[in-house]
């Protein structure tokens, strides 16, 4: 199935230059690139962004983390785009991660883990609209 994805470069692969690598090595695998933007999001639209996290330990922390510095959006399109990008992101904690995978190559300890991807087509439609309107989604 036709899905789309957002991912987000988080902060510490920014610090590393790594917005281009990341976007790029998904790109290779044969997603097509719809949409594209630079942000710092504010505590407000982390919170929303990591709803489903609330009230968990990692909550407030995680929140802090992915607000503390400019991150690259995207969303990415493709047959099962969801899973092609969770596969290739590697699981959370990039210390249990194949070297092979994103997570696993650049990812520093269970939060600072270098990519944010949708994790089912409900919550990437749902993550999509907290950083896109629709006409920010481009058809080519
Ligand atoms: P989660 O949705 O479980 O992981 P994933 O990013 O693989 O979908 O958690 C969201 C983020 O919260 C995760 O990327 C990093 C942070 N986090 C922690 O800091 N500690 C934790 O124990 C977990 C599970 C997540
Ligand atoms: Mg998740």
């Amino acid at each position: 199935m036709r899905e789309r994805s957002l991912i987000i470069v988080k902060p510490d692969a920014m610090a590393k230059g790594l917005a281009g690598t990341i976007i790029g090595r998904l790109q290779g695998l044969g997603l097509k690139l719809v949409a594209l933007k630079m942000l710092r999001l504010d505590k407000a639209k982390a919170r929303q962004h990591y709803a489903v996290h609330e009230g968990k330990p990692f909550f407030d922390s995680v929140v802090d983390y992915i607000s503390s510095a400019p991150v690259v959006a995207a969303v990415l399109e493709g047959e099962e785009a969801i899973d092609v990008i969770r596969k290739a992101m590697g699981p959370t904690d990039p210390t249990r991660a194949e070297k092979s995978t994103i997570r696993g190559e650049f990812g520093l300890d269970i939060e600072k883990n270098a990519i944010h991807g949708s994790d089912s087509p409900e919550t990437a439609a749902r993550e999509i609209a907290l950083f896109f309107t629709e006409d920010e989604i481009l058809d080519y």
